[in-house]
């Protein structure tokens, strides 16, 4: 019972309260969509932990999303001995990026006092939330190794049962318990992104992607001789 309260009905109340928060917020609130950057108070560590961070997570999401919806290819593309070794490198190195990008945006919030005073308790706990999940993430990929072949067989049938609405959570509730906290979390970021400035993700168009950082120039009118 616990199991399918955790890897059936968990999931999809997590992505629903995602999902009709995040259209909720939009309709009512569209200005809110937003970062909130401090970059304005502190910049150095700012670009650091957000390029490590964007660089590193990015890529990742990029790998789950292509190891759930096209499993066969993603497969093939882990075909050799070298290619497996290939990718279980990148995915590391991806993660540890990550891992550092966010730990230094904790870091940074706790040190800058003006920006400790412009951070929210939902900012704190999407910080905390993100970092346990990449932390988790890293686990797995250093502990149990060549996940790019058992995620195929374990969280791509799990999560492509969902998203067909015929739950398999046989799939996953077998794993290790740091498997499952890695999955949970993963949803309940879902959850908490309407109520946090994560829901910038879904800032569309993405332009921010690609658009130089905020630029803060200052207008000031030349001494007079
Ligand atoms: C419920 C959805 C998710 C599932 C089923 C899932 C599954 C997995 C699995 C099976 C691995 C091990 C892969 C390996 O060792 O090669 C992994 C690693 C990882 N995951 Fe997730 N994950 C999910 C969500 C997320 C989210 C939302 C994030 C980031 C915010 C994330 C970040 C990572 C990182 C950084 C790694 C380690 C690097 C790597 O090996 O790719 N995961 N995940």
């Amino acid at each position: 019972m616990l199991e399918i309260m955790l890897f059936v009905v968990f999931p999809y109340v997590a992505l629903a309260i995602g999902i009709v928060g995040t259209i909720y917020r939009y309709l009512t609130n569209q200005y809110s969509f937003t970062t909130l950057s401090s970059q304005f108070l502190e910049n150095e560590l700012q670009f650091w932990s957000s390029t490590l961070w964007h660089y590193g997570i990015l890529p990742t999401t990029f790998i789950h999303l292509a190891g759930f919806i096209i499993p066969s290819v993603m497969n093939a593309l882990h075909g050799t001995p070298e290619l497996l070794y290939l990718s279980e490198l990148a995915g590391k190195v991806l993660g540890i990026m990550a891992l550092v990008g966010a730990g230094i945006m904790i870091v940074r919030r706790l040190t800058f006092s003006k920006i400790r005073a412009v951070t929210s308790t939902a900012d704190w706990i999407v910080l905390f939330l993100l970092f346990i999940q990449v932390f988790f993430g890293l686990i797995l990929a250093f502990t149990y190794r060549w996940g790019a072949t058992w995620f195929i067989h374990t969280a791509t049938p799990w999560m492509n049962s969902l998203a067909f609405f015929s739950p398999a959570p046989q799939y996953v509730t077998a794993l290790p318990l740091a498997h499952k906290v890695h999955f949970l979390t993963g949803f309940l970021l879902f959850a908490v992104m309407p109520f946090s400035r994560l829901v910038h993700i879904a800032a569309f168009p993405f332009s921010y992607m690609w658009r130089r950082f905020q630029l803060v120039i200052w207008t000031r009118r030349k001494a007079s001789s």
